[in-house]
C-alpha cells in the first residue's frame, strides 16, 4: 500500500514490479523484432499514457524504426470511457505504403483503438498492427484485438509506467491497481 484512502489519495496496490514490466518488454520487443525483420516500422505512440513503454519498448527493436506520436481526447466521467474518440494531436509522420504499429498502454472497451486503427487506414499503409503493454480482454465492447499484448489483466483500474488517474502517478516505475473506496462497494 502506498497512500492513505481519501478521493485525492487512493489506496495503490502493486500490480507489476519494474522486473515483470522489462521481462515483458523485453519478450513483446523479440516478437516484433522476429516479425519485422529486415522491414522499416513506424511506431504511432498514443499519448500520453503510452510514453514510457514506447521508450523501453524502441531500445528492443534492432531494425530501422520512426516514431510519431497522437493524442485523442475520449470523453467519459472518472474512469470510465463513453466510446466517443476525437484526435486533438495527429501524427506527421507519412505511412502510405508503410508497415505501422500501434502503441498503447492499456486496451479496454477497444472504442480508442478501433477509432485509430480505422482512422490511419484510411492513408494506405502496407500494415498497421496493435502493440499493448496491459489488455482488459473481458471489458471488450468492439471486435478489435491487439497483436502484440505484454500482459492481461482483469477488471480494475491501474496506474504507473506512464499510465494516470487524473493525470497523476505517470511517474511510478511500477503498475499498481487502485483499491476501490469504501463509497464504490456494490
Ligand atoms: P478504451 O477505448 O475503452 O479501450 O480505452 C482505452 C484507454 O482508456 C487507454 O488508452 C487508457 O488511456 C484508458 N484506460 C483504460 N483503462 C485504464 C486504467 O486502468 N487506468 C488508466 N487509464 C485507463
Ligand atoms: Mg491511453
Amino acid at each position: 500500500m502506498l497512500c492513505n484512502q481519501s478521493m485525492d489519495q487512493p489506496v495503490l496496490h502493486r500490480l507489476i514490479t519494474a522486473d515483470e514490466i522489462a521481462l515483458i518488454i523485453k519478450k513483446l520487443g523479440d516478437q516484433i523484432s522476429r516479425d519485422y525483420s529486415g522491414k522499416e516500422l513506424i511506431l504511432v505512440c498514443i499519448l500520453k499514457g503510452a510514453f514510457m513503454f514506447l521508450s523501453d519498448l524502441i531500445r528492443h527493436l534492432p531494425m530501422p524504426v520512426k516514431i510519431d506520436f497522437v493524442r485523442l481526447a475520449s470523453y467519459g466521467a472518472g474512469t470510465k470511457t463513453s466510446g466517443w474518440v476525437e484526435i486533438t494531436k495527429d501524427i506527421e509522420t507519412p505511412i502510405e505504403g508503410k508497415d505501422v504499429l500501434i502503441i498503447e498502454d492499456i486496451v479496454d472497451s477497444g472504442r480508442t483503438l478501433q477509432f485509430l486503427k480505422e482512422r490511419l487506414e484510411l492513408s494506405h499503409p502496407r500494415s498497421v498492427k496493435i502493440c499493448t503493454l496491459l489488455d482488459k480482454k473481458a471489458r471488450r465492447e468492439v471486435n478489435i484485438d491487439a497483436d502484440y499484448v505484454g500482459k492481461e489483466i482483469g477488471n480494475v483500474f491501474v496506474v504507473g509506467y506512464g499510465i494516470d488517474f487524473n493525470e497523476s502517478y505517470r511517474n511510478l516505475p511500477e503498475i499498481y491497481y487502485v483499491a476501490p473506496s469504501q463509497n464504490d462497494q456494490p
